[in-house]
């Protein structure tokens, strides 16, 4: 039986860092389930979907869509059919749809099958929004991380400007309560708190001060 350890939380609460650090230390595999859904968005933009309402399309997409993720270096790289595509799903265009995207229950549904399946005889760490509620609600350990919105949307502002990408404080802060609505409001797989799942504030707390706090959790 593997082990796993589930933690969900809205954008910007340092899940995917934290994850990461904590794979590193304690010898878990990574599994960033975000990525995912960017890897069907992406698929969506290289078809030429323009349209959400291409249901159909989207699901056969994502019925024959083959995402590998392989750990070089305590890096997770994506490929989609085969092609390292770990950049272009952090891009402007994929973010713009996968919240869209991942909010279609069929997609869902293959995207959970295939979370599962990754855990299968391997001690994983897994991140996302729905993991401990619907893809592992059994897990060995569940995490909720949180943050006040404002903290969160501090946060992606100095990302996007180490990264470049020009958006007032004004316009990150409404993005990212528009993407929380998005990912509370899904008709499945919505962000919420699962009964038994451990909460940590991150608002004041640096990336460290969380890992040690994680781990203390998943010690016990
Ligand atoms: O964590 P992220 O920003 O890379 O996630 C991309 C999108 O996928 C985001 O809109 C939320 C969604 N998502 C989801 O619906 N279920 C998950 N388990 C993980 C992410």
């Amino acid at each position: 039986m593997s082990f796993v350890v589930a933690i969900d939380g809205p954008a910007g609460t340092g899940k995917g860092t934290v994850t990461k650090l904590i794979a590193k230390e304690m010898g878990f595999v990574n599994i960033d389930t975000g990525a995912m859904y960017r890897c069907i968005a992406l698929e969506c933009l290289k078809e030429g979907i323009q349209n959400i309402e291409e249901k159909a399309k989207i699901i056969e997409i994502a019925k024959k869509i083959d995402i590998k993720i392989e750990h070089n270096n305590e890096q997770q790289e994506f490929f989609l059919n085969g092609e390292n595509v770990s950049t272009q799903i952090r891009s402007k265009e994929v973010t713009q749809i996968v919240s869209q995207i991942s909010s279609i229950p069929e997609v869902r549904e293959i995207m959970v099958n295939l979370q599962r399946q990754m855990a299968e005889s391997k001690d994983v760490i897994m991140e996302g929004r729905d993991i401990t509620t619907v893809v592992f609600p059994n897990a060995d350990v569940k995490i909720y991380l949180d943050a006040d919105v404002e903290e969160r949307a501090k946060r992606r502002f100095k990302e996007n400007e180490e990264k470049g990408i020009k958006m007032s404080y004004k316009e990150t802060l409404e993005a990212v309560k528009q993407r929380d609505y998005n990912d509370m409001h899904k008709p499945v797989g919505a962000l919420k708190i699962a009964e038994d799942a451990i909460v940590i504030d991150t608002t004041r707390l640096t990336i460290e001060e969380v890992v040690q706090a994680v781990k203390k959790v998943i010690k016990k």
